[in-house]
C-alpha cells in the first residue's frame, strides 16, 4: 500500500533516458576498436561510473529515501523499502565495438536486491539507448513499449503494449542467450549451448541481456536463458517479461539469477526448464 507505481515507472523512464542520452552523446568518437585494445576497460569504465553517477544523483535528488544498488558497486541503504537497481550500460562490449545494442536498466525494486531469491522488481524501464526505444512496466499495470522514429524524434513517441510470442513449439523457437565473463562459467556455458542449439530453431546472443529480455517480450526473440546473469542485468527487463504474459524462473525451484535465469511464455519455459536441467551440472 502507498507505493505510487505509475510515479516508480515514470521516474525509471526519465532517469533511464536521460542516462542513454549521456551515453550515446559523449560515447568517445575515438573509441575505435583497435586503438583501444589495451585501455578497453578503462574507457567503458569511465562511461559506466559516469551513467551510474548520474542515474544515483537524479534518483536521489527526486527520492530521497530510496536505496541505490548500481553495477559498478555504488550503494544506499533504502528507509523508504524501495531500493532503484541501475545497470548503466547494459551490453559494454557492444558499446566498446559501437554495435547498437547496449542498454540503461533502471529498476524500482522491494526487498534486498544483494541476495538471491529475496527482492522483486515493481516498476521499470529499459532503454535501448542506440534506437531510443523503451521498454516500461509497473507491477500488475502491463509492459509497454514507446518507440521513437529516430529521422522524427520531435514526433514524440509511438505506444505499443508488449507480449511475449504465442508459440509453444520448442524446435521452431529462436532463443537468446549470454555468456558471462568468467572463464570457468564460459566453459560449461559453451557446453550447455551446444545441448540447446540442435533443440532450438536458432540460437542468438544479442549482448545485452537486459534488451535480450525485452526482445523476448516483444516477440522478437521466443525464449532467453542465461547462467549467472546479475541483479542489475535482469531486474528492469524482468518485470517487462512478466507484465507481457511472460515467466522468469531459475532452474530447480531457484529464483532468476540464483544462477540460472530462463524467461519466455510459459509454454516454452516449460519445456525449456527440463531441457536445461538435463544439461546443467547440480550445484
Ligand atoms: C553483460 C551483458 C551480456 C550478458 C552478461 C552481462 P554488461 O552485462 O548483459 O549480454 O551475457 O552476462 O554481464 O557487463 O554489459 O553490463
Amino acid at each position: 500500500a502507498g507505493i505510487d507505481l505509475l510515479a516508480l515507472e515514470s521516474l525509471a523512464l526519465d532517469v533511464a533516458r536521460t542516462c542513454a542520452r549521456l551515453i550515446v552523446d559523449e560515447r568517445p568518437r575515438d573509441l575505435g576498436v583497435a586503438a583501444t585494445k589495451s585501455s578497453r576497460t578503462d574507457v567503458v569504465t569511465i562511461m559506466d561510473r559516469r551513467s551510474e553517477d548520474l542515474a544515483r544523483e537524479l534518483l536521489g535528488r527526486a527520492r530521497p529515501d530510496d536505496g541505490f544498488h548500481g553495477e559498478e558497486s555504488s550503494r544506499v541503504a533504502t528507509t523508504s523499502g524501495i531500493t532503484w537497481v541501475v545497470d548503466p550500460i547494459d551490453g559494454t562490449v557492444n558499446y566498446l565495438y559501437d554495435i547498437p545494442a547496449y542498454a540503461v536498466s533502471v529498476a524500482a525494486v522491494v526487498g534486498d536486491p544483494a541476495v538471491p531469491g529475496a527482492w522483486a522488481p515493481v516498476a521499470a524501464a529499459v532503454v535501448d539507448a542506440a534506437r531510443g526505444d523503451a521498454y516500461v512496466a509497473r507491477r500488475g499495470g502491463g509492459a509497454r513499449l514507446l518507440r521513437t522514429d529516430p529521422r522524427r524524434p520531435e514526433a514524440g513517441h509511438e505506444e505499443q503494449p508488449l507480449a511475449c510470442a504465442a508459440t509453444d513449439d520448442l524446435g521452431g523457437a529462436l532463443c537468446g542467450t549470454g555468456f558471462g565473463y568468467d572463464a570457468d562459467v564460459r566453459a560449461e556455458q559453451g557446453r550447455v549451448v551446444a545441448g540447446v542449439l540442435p533443440q532450438v530453431r536458432d540460437v542468438r546472443r544479442g549482448g545485452s541481456a537486459a534488451l535480450d529480455l525485452c526482445w523476448v517480450a516483444e516477440g522478437r526473440l521466443d525464449v532467453y536463458y542465461e547462467q549467472g546473469l546479475h541483479e542489475w542485468d535482469l531486474a528492469g527487463a524482468w518485470l517487462v517479461v512478466t507484465e507481457a504474459g511472460g515467466q522468469v524462473l531459475g532452474l530447480r525451484g531457484s529464483a532468476p539469477a540464483d544462477p540460472f535465469t530462463v524467461a519466455g511464455p510459459p509454454a516454452l519455459t516449460g519445456m525449456l526448464v527440463p531441457v536445461l536441467e538435463g544439461l546443467v551440472a547440480p550445484s
